[in-house]
C-alpha cells in the first residue's frame, strides 16, 4: 500500500474525519458504529479525534485524506477497547489489522495488556480479523454482538511475525 501512512489523529482533521465518515458506505458505517450515521454530530467528530491520557486515535491518510481509523479507550472488562474502519474502496488490503496493531502497541507501551473489542455478530469480515489476530481470544456473545477479549502480547507477536507492518516504524 504505497503512500498510506498511519498517524496520530489531530484536532484539525476535523474536515478530514467528516469527509472520511460521508463516504462510508452505510453497511461500512453500521458495523463500525451499529448505526448509519449521516449526520456525524461534533460530539462524534471530537471523540474519533481525541488523544489524551484515557484516548488514543490514529488516522490512516493516503495523498492527506484520510481512508481508515482506529481508536482505543479505556475498557471496562478489558484494559483498553478498540474499534476500527477502513473505507470501503481500501478493505481488505490489510491496512485494517495493521491499525488495530499500531493502536494496540501505542496502549501496551502504556502498560495495558488486554484488549477488548465489540463485534456486531453478523459482521464475519470483521470476527475473521479478531480471529487471525487473537487466535486465543474469548467471544463472548450478548444480544447481537461479540464482546472479544484478548491478551495483547498475541497481536504483538502477530506483528512481528511480519503480517502487518511494525508498529515501530509508524
Ligand atoms: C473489519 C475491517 C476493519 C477489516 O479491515 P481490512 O483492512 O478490510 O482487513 P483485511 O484486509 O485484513 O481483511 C479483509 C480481507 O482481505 C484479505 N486481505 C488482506 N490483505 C490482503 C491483500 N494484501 N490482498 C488481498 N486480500 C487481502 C484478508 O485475507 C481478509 O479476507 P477475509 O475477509 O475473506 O477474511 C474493515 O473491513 C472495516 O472497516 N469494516 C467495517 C467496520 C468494522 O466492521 N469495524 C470492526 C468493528 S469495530
Amino acid at each position: 500500500m504505497h503512500g498510506t501512512q498511519i498517524r496520530p489523529a489531530r484536532a484539525d482533521d476535523d474536515e478530514r474525519i467528516r469527509r472520511f465518515l460521508a463516504g462510508l458506505s452505510l453497511h461500512t458505517q453500521t458495523m463500525r458504529f451499529f448505526t448509519g450515521i449521516p449526520r456525524p454530530t461534533a460530539s462524534l467528530v471530537r471523540a474519533l479525534l481525541a488523544v489524551d491520557e484515557r484516548r488514543d486515535a490514529l488516522v490512516a491518510t493516503l495523498d492527506g485524506e484520510i481512508i481508515g481509523h482506529a481508536m482505543s479507550y479505556r475498557g471496562n472488562t478489558a484494559d483498553v477497547e478498540v474499534a476500527v474502519v477502513v473505507t470501503d474502496r481500501w478493505q481488505g488490503r490489510g491496512l485494517g489489522p495493521r491499525l488495530v496493531d499500531t493502536v494496540l502497541f501505542r496502549a501496551a507501551v502504556r502498560g495495558a495488556t488486554t484488549v477488548g473489542m465489540d463485534v456486531l455478530g453478523e459482521n464475519r469480515r470483521a470476527l475473521r480479523m479478531v480471529r487471525r489476530l487473537w487466535p486465543d481470544a474469548t467471544m463472548k456473545v450478548t444480544s447481537g454482538t461479540v464482546e472479544v477479549t484478548a491478551m495483547i502480547q498475541q497481536a504483538m507477536v502477530f506483528a512481528e511475525q511480519g503480517s502487518a507492518a511494525s508498529p515501530l516504524t509508524v
